[in-house]
C-alpha cells in the first residue's frame, strides 16, 4: 500500500513516518516546503501526480493561543479550508483520507467525558478552527486526539510537548506552580501512530474515533508522574487555572472516551517508556 503523509516535520508527523515505514508500507511525505496545504491547486497538482492509496493528514496550525490573538485567518485556513483541498484532492485519486482533530472541540463542561457521537461546541479560535475541518472529512477516518507527547517534531513552527518544557524546568528549577484542573488525556505520539496504521488495516467503518492514551489527569497530576519517573527533585505546587490568564479558553474536562477501537495503554505506561533512559 502506498501512503502519502503531510506535515512529516510535526512530532505526530514524524511518528507517523517511522511506523508506516518501518511496517513496510510505500511511504512519500511532504512538510510545509514541499507542499503548502492552504494552496489548493498545489494540493490538486502533487496529490494527483503521487496517487497515494491512503492520505494522512498531520498539518495543522497548533498554536493556541496566537490563534485567538492574531493568527484567527491563518488557523482557519490551515484547519478549516485546507482539510477541504486534501479531501478533493484524495477523492480525485481515490485515495483514503485520515485526518486529525483535538479534545478542544468539546465545551469541556462533562467529568466523565466526551464520546465520539457527543455534540462539539468549541469555545476557542483554535477548537472552531479545528472543528471547521472536521465538517470536511466525511466518510474517511476523523481521529480526535489531545496532549500529544513524544518525540519532538523537527518543523518550523512545531512546539516542545508539555512533557518536554517540564524536563527542561525541571532541570533548571527547584519549584513550579502548576494547573491543577482540566482534566484531558496524555497521548504518546508512537502510541498514537501505530493505533492510526492498525485502524486503517482493520476496515473499520469510516468515521469519528476517538484515540488517546487510557486514564485522563490535570497538568499538575501529569507533571508530577513526570517529575516521580525521571527522579527529578522539584516542588511542585497546585494553583487553579485563573493563576496563568491565557488568551485561549481551555476545555475543563475533555476526556475522550473511547467507545469504538481497541484501548491504548495507559498514560502512566507510555509516559514511563518515553522517559526510559535509553530515550532520553
Ligand atoms: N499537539 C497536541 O497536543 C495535539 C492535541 C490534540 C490534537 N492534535 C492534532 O494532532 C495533529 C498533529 O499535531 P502535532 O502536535 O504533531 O503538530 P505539530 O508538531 O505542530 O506539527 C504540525 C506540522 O504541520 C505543518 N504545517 C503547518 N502549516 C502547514 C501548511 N500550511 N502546509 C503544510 N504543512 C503545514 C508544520 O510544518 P512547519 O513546522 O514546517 O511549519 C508542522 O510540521 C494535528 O492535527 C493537531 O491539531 C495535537
Amino acid at each position: 500500500m502506498s501512503v502519502l503523509i503531510l506535515g512529516v516535520r510535526g512530532m505526530l508527523g514524524q511518528a507517523l513516518a517511522q511506523e508506516f515505514s518501518g511496517a513496510g508500507y510505500e511511504m512519500t511525505s511532504c512538510d510545509r516546503a514541499e507542499l503548502d496545504i492552504t494552496d489548493r491547486v498545489l494540493v490538486l497538482e502533487k496529490i494527483g501526480a503521487l496517487k497515494p492509496q491512503i492520505v494522512i493528514n498531520a498539518a495543522a496550525y497548533n498554536s493556541i493561543d496566537k490563534a485567538e490573538t492574531e493568527d484567527r485567518d491563518l488557523a482557519f485556513k490551515i484547519n478549516g479550508e485546507a482539510v477541504g483541498y486534501l479531501v478533493e484532492a484524495a477523492a480525485r485519486v481515490g485515495a483514503f483520507f485520515v485526518h486529525y482533530s483535538t479534545d478542544y472541540v468539546f465545551r469541556g463542561d462533562r467529568k466523565d467525558g466526551y464520546t465520539e457521537d457527543d455534540a462539539p461546541d468549541p469555545q476557542s479560535v483554535y477548537a472552531k478552527s479545528k472543528f471547521e475541518g472536521e465538517k470536511k472529512v466525511i466518510g474517511q477516518y476523523l481521529i480526535r486526539t489531545s496532549r500529544l507527547f513524544g518525540p519532538a517534531g523537527i518543523g518550523d513552527s512545531v512546539k516542545k510537548s508539555f512533557v518536554d518544557v517540564m524536563l527542561k524546568l525541571g532541570g533548571e528549577k527547584k519549584e513550579l506552580d502548576l494547573v491543577d484542573e482540566e482534566v484531558s488525556s496524555p497521548t504518546y505520539v508512537v502510541d498514537l501512530a501505530r493505533a492510526t496504521r492498525e485502524l486503517i488495516e482493520s476496515s473499520a467503518p469510516a468515521g469519528i474515533y476517538h484515540c488517546t492514551n487510557f486514564g485522563a489527569c490535570t497538568w499538575y497530576e501529569w507533571a508530577k508522574k513526570i517529575f516521580e519517573l525521571t527522579k527529578l527533585n522539584v516542588k511542585l505546587n497546585p494553583v487553579p487555572a485563573n493563576k496563568f490568564p491565557r488568551p485561549a479558553k481551555r476545555p475543563k474536562f475533555s476526556k475522550l472516551l473511547n467507545t469504538k477501537s481497541p484501548p491504548l495503554r495507559k498514560w502512566e505506561d507510555a509516559l514511563a517508556e518515553y522517559l526510559a533512559p535509553e530515550k532520553k
